[in-house]
């Protein structure tokens, strides 16, 4: 089982650094171990027999390993949403800003940070991908957009909660919205 690395451990504010490719075996079986866990965190009975949380993101950074690798694991309607990225790079954002009425949540934070966190609507993505093995483009926009911004702040050490307004935490701003 891997173990998270909470927001009190100096390493998860760490800039990561770039894998080197092709991909190691070593390196390939723990971001596929990280895609696993996400799956099984979604699992009700698999978190309370195991006491973890569920996650649709998870940073390599984030299980003490600082590397440009993060994982996504979701489903939305009838489509899943599975990736297992190695040295992902926004190519492309639009300058409209989203958020979500809720604020984020992450699996290094125990506490609430309540606020928005506007990122990118639209971003382009490039990364080499383990669920598909290849290189991929992500064009991803609204929540699949955020999620992915999410992972990639942990690979430069930053967390969602810094990214909300201290003053105004629910403050909207020009050219954005809320889902
Ligand atoms: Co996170």
């Amino acid at each position: 089982m891997l173990k998270i690395v909470k927001d009190n451990v100096a390493s998860l504010r760490e800039k990561s650094e770039l894998v080197t490719l092709p991909l190691s075996k070593e390196d390939e079986n723990l971001l596929k171990e990280m895609v696993s866990y996400l799956k099984k965190s979604q699992d009700e009975k698999y978190c309370q027999k195991h006491h973890i949380r569920a996650g649709v993101g998870l940073a390599a950074p984030q299980i003490g390993v600082n590397k440009r690798m993060f994982a996504i694991y979701y489903t939305k309607e009838d489509e899943v949403v599975e990736y297992g990225l190695v040295n992902p790079k926004i190519i492309q954002n639009s300058m409209k800003k989203v958020a979500l009425k809720g604020g984020e949540g992450c699996l290094s934070v125990d506490e609430d940070h309540s606020g928005f966190v506007y990122r990118y609507d639209k971003i382009v993505m490039k990364a080499y991908d383990v669920v598909s093995k290849k290189e991929v483009l992500i064009k991803a926009k609204g929540y699949d957009a955020i999620v992915l911004q999410h992972e990639y702040d942990h690979l430069d050490g930053i967390l969602y909660y810094d990214r909300i307004n201290k003053k105004e935490p629910n403050k909207e701003i020009p050219n954005s919205y809320l889902i």
